[in-house]
């Protein structure tokens, strides 16, 4: 069904493009009609809030970027900004205001976007909520190479070792999945 979306607004999630929608569907496909607020970094044209919007009938969808052209593209409310800056994202967790039942990271790609904007928007997911990074495969693309000397593989390691002794860690994620070019962390309950 996601994926018949996804193809409907031509966005590259789906089975033509990177194929991310299957995963999300082992997730949601049950409790489409639970979620309850989304918020994706990336919105370009508006395909994937559009796509979000169909398929979770009781959600409110947002959006963030960093290029003020798009908030024209899309009905869905987006805050303009850049996701490695710390005071814009904490004026967007201000403004949505409420816990959010997932995130999605298709922004810049960097691996110090990626990191960064996890630690800053992780305690925003709700509980049994997710976050999921898209496109991983840009961990190996030197043009999204850390400036800090960071590795999002790596510290998505270190966070699935802390999950895998989660009752001693007490680390508040429940189960990190990687599947082909993505990852879903998921919020303890
Ligand atoms: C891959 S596109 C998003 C595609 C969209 N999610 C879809 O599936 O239809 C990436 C978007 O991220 C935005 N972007 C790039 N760097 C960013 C940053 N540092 N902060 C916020 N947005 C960024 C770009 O302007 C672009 O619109």
């Amino acid at each position: 069904m996601l994926d018949e979306i996804a193809l409907k607004y031509k966005t590259d999630k789906g089975s033509q493009g990177h194929g991310h929608t299957k995963y999300y569907e082992q997730i949601f496909l049950a409790r489409r009609e639970q979620v309850k607020t989304v918020l994706e970094i990336g919105v370009y044209r508006g395909a994937s809030l559009r796509m979000w919007a169909d398929y979770f009938p009781n959600a409110e969808i947002f959006g963030i970027d960093c290029n003020p052209k798009v908030a024209a593209r899309t009905k869905h409310k987006v805050f303009i900004g850049d996701q490695e800056d710390l005071i814009f994202l904490q004026k967007v967790i201000k403004e949505i205001n409420r816990p959010i039942d997932l995130i999605i990271d298709d922004g810049g790609h960097t691996q110090d976007q990626h990191i960064f904007t996890f630690e800053i928007l992780w305690p925003c997911v709700a509980a049994g909520g997710y976050y999921a990074i898209e496109d991983l495969q840009t961990c190996w693309s030197p043009r999204h190479r850390s400036t800090k000397g960071l590795d999002s593989m790596k510290y998505l390691h270190n966070l699935a070792e802390k999950v895998a002794i989660r009752y001693l860690t007490k680390i508040d994620i429940e189960t990190i999945k990687f599947a082909n070019k993505i990852v879903f962390v998921e919020k303890g309950k």
